[in-house]
């Protein structure tokens, strides 16, 4: 059964794929994203996205976003239309993101976001 939430979409998606980086800082002692290298994590992305041939309409779109709410798992990004979070520490894990997720649709798992991380 359908959730009955769950639009029907009009249209083919523009985008196959988001990926959206929380670039949001906050006053220390609050966790956030910028204070862990999410910026460059972001450039990195687009970069990766950008040689893989995977930029563009039809495929994948990088995106800056502010504060996703999950800042104690910080530095986080989603992925939609699936809805994966992913918590991040070097460009190694960009780059397996990109290769695995954003090229072939395969989930990280070892790079997932605990459900219960917050704010
Ligand atoms: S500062 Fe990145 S999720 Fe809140």
């Amino acid at each position: 059964m359908t959730a009955p939430d769950t639009p029907t979409p009009a249209q083919p998606p523009y985008f196959q794929r988001h990926i959206f980086f929380c670039l949001n800082e906050r006053k220390a002692p609050e966790a956030c994203c910028a204070a862990q290298g999410a910026q460059q994590a972001f450039e990195h992305c687009k970069k990766q996205v950008k040689a893989a041939g995977l930029a563009g309409p039809g495929k994948v779109r990088v995106n800056k976003s502010g504060c996703l709410d999950r800042c104690s798992g910080a530095p986080v990004a989603v992925v939609y239309p699936e809805g994966t979070w992913y918590t991040y520490v070097d460009q190694q894990d960009i780059d397996e993101i990109v290769e695995s997720h954003l090229k072939h649709g395969q989930v990280v798992e070892r790079l997932l976001l605990p459900p219960d991380v917050g704010r």
